[in-house]
């Protein structure tokens, strides 16, 4: 099995084809479908026999699974990869078995989804044709991903721009990967809407207050946790809980934004 030179290769031209074009909207996507055609893959250490043809990097196979795949996707923005969040119990790629948690996502059909957004790799998928829909994946460590590609961080810094009912916009940049509640409260910027501005967890996701409504940029914020969704469940998708919202492009946030009505008897 060739190792080392080959899979750099094989990877690199992943890169070369995804991370900048991935930036645009889904059908720019497919432009690029081509580039993984042809491309060998195997599994090794990755699951034994997974649909894989023969290839030269054992960390990196393919599966072919129902398009409702059972696949909770999940993407560290600071490295800008999608990867196995979680697999649905019960769903097509737990009862494949051969997909893991953490393994990162480089493929769907033959198309890169190398620096892809959560969104840009679920549309992919939900417009794959067939009943089946062909990923390639990679099992190994994120740094080892990153570092076989040669892929850029983003940016070091972003801009937040923050809107207050009554009071004009104020706009600041702050440290790729911020923690948004930090910076909000450090510009004694108030993001609660009652006592609980005294009363808060301090960034503990225990009080469930500290929420704000990413109005633009959201793709560029650390995804929503399970427990956050189930917090937040009465409210729109862009709301956030601040105290545990990573900041990695820039954005837009409301603040002291209405509440569903269920929101306070958490
Ligand atoms: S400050 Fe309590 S949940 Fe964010």
């Amino acid at each position: 099995m060739a190792r080392g030179g080959a899979a750099l290769a094989w990877l690199a031209a992943l890169n070369l084809c995804g991370a900048a074009a991935l930036r645009g909207a889904p059908a720019a996507l497919t432009r690029h479908a081509s580039a993984l055609r042809g491309r060998a893959v195997v599994a090794a250490t990755a699951p034994a026999n997974a649909g894989a043809e023969a290839g030269d990097d054992p960390r990196v196979y393919e599966v072919s699974i129902g398009r409702r795949t059972g696949i909770d996707i999940g993407c560290d923005l600071s490295l800008r990869w999608p990867y196995v969040f979680a697999l649905v119990p019960g769903g097509a790629a737990e009862l494949n078995g051969q997909i893991a948690v953490g393994d990162q996502l480089l493929g769907v059909g033959r198309t890169s989804v190398v620096g892809a957004t959560v969104a840009e790799t679920t549309d992919l998928i939900a417009s794959a044709g067939g009943d089946e829909v062909l990923l390639t994946l990679f099992r190994g460590s994120r740094a080892e991903l990153q570092r076989e590609v040669g892929f850029a961080a983003g940016p070091s810094t972003v801009t937040i721009r923050v809107v207050q009912q009554g009071l004009p916009d104020v706009v600041f940049t702050a440290k790729a990967g911020c923690n948004l509640r930090d910076e909000l409260v450090a510009r004694k910027i108030n993001v609660y809407r009652s006592f609980t501005r005294w009363t808060n967890c301090s960034g503990k996701q225990l009080c469930g207050s500290c929420i704000v409504d990413v109005t633009a940029g959201l793709d560029a914020c650390s995804r929503r946790s399970i427990d956050e969704s189930s917090t937040l469940r009465e409210n729109p998708p862009s709301y956030r809980l601040s105290c545990i919202t990573q900041v990695h492009g820039d954005i837009t946030v409301a603040v002291q934004t209405p509440v569903g009505a269920a929101q306070w008897t958490r």
